[in-house]
């Protein structure tokens, strides 16, 4: 997959070489030499990267293996873009342009695109019109590319001709290739995908409409941390997901706490660390979507758990989820979900608590005065809040990080270690992990701890 390095086991493979010779522009593909012509630079097949004699090995390679070993050998190679191994595979077993995986139906073109191999890409669909199909939880290798931040790739997809492609298609999370290209934040990701043919202003207004029904969403129940005792978290599609922001003056219509995002996994796992903190406390998560850190904190220890835990959010489906998440990790007793807007005193708890969590909750300019009235306005001086957001991509997140900083004359500032951004779904399922969470394991998180000071004498509330 995209996130993980390529393997060194990759180059003692049966198939593996070293790749040292370049022969330019020379394209071997049959269908090229006739259609080269007609063709744009970016429509060329891909010329080999080793000599004619290494190729001939290659081929000699292939000729010994089963069909099983073959496809084994080309999602691997897809995935680490050993081009000429694809075409010398696809040479000798030609039904390889059609396997998919059977568990998860993913494809090779699948594997080319998240990793960014776009001259695997390219053999494969100019050269042999690889099928342009969805795996198993509707993402398409657009989707993948997207998600990625592959931009070569995303600009081949979106201007080749041979296979139609919708950069609004959504997966079975309500999410399209378009809305995964605003996650990946690259600018050139968003700039081809905004411009293919099939993101009209007509149909980026009616994919909200899509899915505005409460039933059309899909549903995903995740098992994570301890296999003994898991935390279960259900994961609901966004609504409007190409704008699941929703527009400052409505923030109520965020849909953004339907999902998971990865900074939840990440604190979840910080908190782990600290349940010693917790017995007889209050905890309020702010922005809860899911609630992955607040229930980690209530489900870590049957015997030692707050007294109370405030699971909030302003979204009301976001809040519903929440209760059903309460629920599924049966921590009623002492959880509560409830509606809280950060502008809105009134549906704040009545009680200041000993600690405030939240991940990944200031994503503009505007949310951080809201977002630092409601931490001295609902933490009991002395108590801390605890904080984890990416390291970049975020607007207003310095500005909130210096406010806090300078009221706070205890923070600290940790880099995430790696263990925190290790697969944390108890399947062990790597595919499933990148999916869902494709953040965990390309962005830097920081581990903010702001403890209030213990009187309110200098500050300003
Ligand atoms: C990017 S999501 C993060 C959700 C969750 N913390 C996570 O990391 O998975 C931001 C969350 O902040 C919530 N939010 C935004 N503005 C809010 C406000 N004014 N009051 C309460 N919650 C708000 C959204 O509804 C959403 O659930």
């Amino acid at each position: 997959m995209g996130k993980k390095s390529k393997s060194s086991s990759s180059k003692e493979k049966k198939c593996s070489i070293d790749k040292t010779d370049d022969v330019g522009d020379e394209v071997v593909d049959a269908a090229s030499s006739s259609n080269s012509k007609k063709m744009t630079m970016n429509e060329q097949i891909p010329p080999l990267e080793v000599s004619n004699e290494e190729y001939e090995e290659l081929q000699s390679q292939v000729e010994d293996l089963s069909l099983h070993e073959a496809e084994m050998e080309w999602m691997e190679s897809c995935r680490y873009g050993d081009v000429d191994v694809v075409r010398a595979l696809v040479e000798k077993f030609p039904s390889l342009i059609h396997y998919c995986t059977t568990d998860n139906k993913n494809t090779g073109l699948h594997m080319a695109s998240a990793n960014g191999h776009v001259s695997v890409v390219k053999l494969l669909i100019l050269g042999h019109h690889h099928p342009y199909s969805k795996n198993l939880a509707g993402n398409t290798p657009l989707h993948w590319a997207a998600a990625n931040g592959q931009a070569d790739v995303v600009d081949f997809l979106t201007t080749q001709t041979i296979v139609p492609i919708d950069v609004l298609a959504q997966n079975e999370f309500g999410r399209s290739a378009l809305t995964e290209g605003f996650t990946s934040q690259k600018e050139q990701v968003v700039k081809s995908l905004l411009e293919h043919d099939s993101a009209t202003e007509e149909k980026l207004l009616s994919t909200g409409k899509e899915i505005d029904h409460p039933t059309d969403l899909a549903e995903h129940v995740h098992h994570f941390f301890n296999p003994q005792t898991p935390l279960k978290i259900r994961e609901l599609a966004m609504k409007n997901a190409d704008n699941p922001f929703a527009d400052t003056d409505r923030p109520d219509q965020d849909t953004t706490g339907l999902s998971i995002w990865s900074a939840s996994l990440v604190i979840a796992r910080w908190m782990q660390t600290k349940q010693d903190l917790w017995k007889d406390k209050s905890v309020l998560e702010l922005g809860s979507g899911c609630g992955v850190p607040g229930l980690a904190i209530a489900a870590a220890t049957t015997t030692c758990h707050p007294r109370h835990v405030y699971l909030t959010d302003l979204n009301p489906e976001t809040v519903k989820n929440l209760q059903y998440n309460i629920e599924l990790n049966q921590v009623q007793d002492f959880v509560t979900a409830t509606c809280m807007d950060w502008s809105d005193q009134t549906t704040w708890p009545n009680e200041r608590v000993d600690y405030l969590v939240g991940s990944d909750l200031i994503y503009q300019k505007s949310l951080v005065p809201l977002l630092s009235s409601v931490v001295w306005g609902t933490l009991k001086m002395g108590g801390t809040f605890f904080y984890v957001a990416p390291d970049t991509g975020r607007d207003g997140l310095d500005l909130f990080v210096q406010e806090m900083k300078s009221k706070c004359p205890g923070w600290k500032e940790t880099v995430a270690p790696q263990e925190y951004h290790a697969n944390p779904l108890i399947n062990e399922d790597d595919e499933e992990c990148f999916l869902h969470f494709q953040e965990l394991s390309s962005f830097t998180y920081i581990l903010y701890e702001f403890p209030l000071p213990p009187t309110l004498e200098t500050k300003k509330v």
